[in-house]
């Protein structure tokens, strides 16, 4: 029985190498692709997204979403995904998408559905946040959420912040609070798996079809990070689809994680207390370690599942 879920995204290159993942794999069923602003603007994330689909020939819904955090104001990251959001990768156009605003069809899918519905947040979580405090009881059926987000070290957008965290606190508050099952892929489960140029040399040669193609040239437009040594680059958003198809290729523990929500230079921080000194009760469960050559071999296996 796959498991149904909602993928919240901002591609992003990252996001896309999650997407390929995501509906390359049996053992998930995605009913609808959300899409945010984030590493780029909404009017680059959504057609990413549509494009990225297409490429897949799935037919699987896309919805815009939120353009904006709910406070405050959008900032992107196209150091990291370029102006386009795509590292400059052209994809063919997708159809488009569909009429329903993302949190509108979040709510709908949620509250509808026979089976509880998993979350997938790779993004700034303003879509699953506007869903949630618009129609709170939706919670109820939802099985469990899973993001990448946050960081128990420094960040990699501020210095105490993660991207997807900082970009909406409030959001991401919002969220943590909802009371359903929490799964965190923080920055540093991450950058246990950088990804090398032999890695994507191997992936390379791995295949010939289209998203392996796609998914290569996407990864090898992004710069290597010099916060993590410049010797690869971090996979951040497959790492929270690999914990869904193989759990066993990572190792956990349950953790209170707060968020900095103040004006200052920890705003969007996520306090994550992995060893019980708040004596709060965890409210959530974090990715600790990854085997790195099982996620690649993951990743490299279902991308040759793709046209
Ligand atoms: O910090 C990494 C996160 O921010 C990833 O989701 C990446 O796509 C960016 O959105
Ligand atoms: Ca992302």
């Amino acid at each position: 029985m796959s498991l149904p879920l909602v993928l919240d995204c901002d591609p992003g290159t990252d996001d896309a190498l999650a997407l390929f993942l995501a509906l390359a794999s049996p053992e998930l069923d995605v009913l609808a692709i959300t899409v945010a602003g984030g590493n780029v603007g909404l009017d680059r994330t959504l057609p990413n997204a549509l494009a990225l689909r297409s490429l897949t020939g799935r037919d699987i819904p896309v919805y815009a979403g939120a353009d904006r955090p709910l406070l405050g104001s959008f900032a992107s990251a196209t150091r990291v995904h370029g102006i386009d959001g795509l590292g400059g990768i052209a994809l063919p156009l997708g159809r488009p998408a569909e009429q329903e605003h993302a949190a509108d069809a979040i709510r709908r899918i949620v509250r509808t559905a026979k089976a509880p519905i998993t979350l997938v947040g790779i993004a700034p979580v303003t879509n699953f946040a506007l869903a949630l405090m618009t129609e709170p009881s939706i919670a109820a059926n939802v099985e469990q959420i899973v993001l990448m987000s946050g960081a128990w070290g420094e960040g990699n957008a501020t210095p105490a912040a993660e991207f997807n965290a900082v970009s909406d606190p409030e959001a991401l508050a919002v969220v943590l609070a909802c009371g359903r099952p929490i799964v965190i892929a923080t920055l540093e489960v991450a950058t246990q798996a950088l990804c090398t140029p032999q890695h994507l040399a191997d992936m390379r040669a791995s295949g010939v079809g289209r998203c392996l193609r796609a998914a290569c040239d996407i990864q090898g437009s992004v710069p290597f990070s010099r916060r993590l040594g410049g010797t690869g680059a971090a996979l951040y958003d497959p790492i929270a689809l690999a914990w869904l198809v193989r759990p066993d290729l990572f190792t956990t523990r349950p953790a209170q994680v707060t968020m900095d929500l103040g004006p200052g230079p920890c705003r969007g921080r996520t306090v994550i207390d992995r060893w019980g000194r708040t004596d709060q009760p965890a409210n959530a469960t974090v990715l600790e370690t990854i085997d790195a050559e099982g996620f690649f071999a993951l990743l490299t296996e279902r991308f040759n599942c793709l046209p």
